[in-house]
């Protein structure tokens, strides 16, 4: 008899970075109002879901030992989740190739479990529909709806709530990966204790950074790059000024810290810059290693083209 061994779904994984993000208030379920713009960047993961005896995670890649691989792993979440979708069991292997930082303010774990749902999707041939998969990614984490949609999108609600942003051309980004992480709720409550001695200004509304984004130009998007997270991940991490120093005296157009932290991302004016950037940062001893990466970039999606073979 000819067996059909089943290939396993490949699927890309975006990383994010926030153009904008304004933090409003805690809310009483923990989480935090948002205004944020999203931008999906090239630096991806590579997550790879095939059929197996038990559910089973397995990462290699930078940092890949700290990444837990039982049911702390949002993709072993995503995959239960949509096994009791399925009314199956959730026997399948997930690989993960890590490109994006863990724990690094670019929502790698968060593309990976968007890339789980997508991969799961087709192997079990769920036909689910686009809401569908939104509001099971908006169960496993606030940041997996726009792993999901990628491109550009403004985020609302504890940023999970999308609405597709227009943004004309590429922009070029260089990133400054930082040795260990910072934890999101850590961060977020580092701002609220900030807030409560009354010290860091908050941003104002997107709109300017919006329009700046439909002429694509990077340097009139530049100055109006702006993230609340940062006041409160260089009070934990001091040492990012020096890192958001050295990219722009290294020519970036503007640095920010990326969501939580610690990454920095710098924007540039080309690719040709952004690779200047990248050399002068990497031996400016400030960051444990950088990126060159281009936005924005789809969401999770299959890059392989078959389920079987
Ligand atoms: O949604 P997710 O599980 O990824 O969020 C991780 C943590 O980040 C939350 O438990 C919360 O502490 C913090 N958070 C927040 N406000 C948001 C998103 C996340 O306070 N809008």
């Amino acid at each position: 008899m000819l067996s059909v061994v089943p290939r396993p779904v490949v699927v890309r994984a975006p990383s994010k970075v926030n153009l904008h993000l304004a933090v409003g208030d805690l809310r009483v379920d923990g989480y935090h109002e948002l205004n944020t713009v999203f931008q999906a960047l090239s630096l991806s993961d590579t997550v790879s879901v095939a059929p197996s005896d038990a559910l089973a995670v397995k990462v290699r890649g930078e940092d890949a030992r700290v990444v837990p691989t039982d049911n702390r792993n949002l993709v072993w979440k995503a995959a239960e989740m949509l096994a009791i979708e399925a009314d199956r069991r959730p026997d399948v292997e997930i690989s993960i190739d890590k490109g994006v930082p863990v724990a690094g303010g670019m929502a790698g774990g968060s593309a990976d479990a968007a890339a789980t749902l997508v991969a799961l999707n087709a192997l079990w041939h769920l036909d689910l529909s686009r809401e569908d998969l939104d509001s099971f990614a908006a169960k496993l984490g606030s940041d997996v709806p726009f792993a999901l949609h990628g491109g550009t999108a403004f985020g609302t609600g504890r940023g999970e709530r999308l609405l597709p942003v227009l943004s004309r051309s590429t922009f070029h980004w260089v990133l400054a990966l930082a040795k260990g992480g910072l934890s999101t709720p850590t961060v977020f409550r580092e701002l609220d204790r900030l807030r409560a001695d009354g010290t860091p200004p908050r941003l104002g509304g997107a709109d300017e950074l919006m329009h700046a984004l439909t002429t694509g130009d990077a340097a009139t998007l530049a100055p109006l790059l702006g993230n609340d997270l940062q006041a409160a991940a260089l009070s934990l991490e001091p040492r990012l000024r020096r890192t958001l120093r050295a990219g722009v005296a290294a020519g970036a157009l503007a640095g920010i810290v990326s969501g939580s932290g610690p990454t920095c991302a710098f924007l540039c004016a080309d690719e040709d810059a952004a690779v200047r950037v990248s050399a002068e940062l990497a031996g400016a001893g400030v960051c444990r290693t950088v990126r060159v990466a281009s936005g924005p970039v789809p969401g999770a999606r299959i890059i392989n083209d078959a389920a079987e073979g």
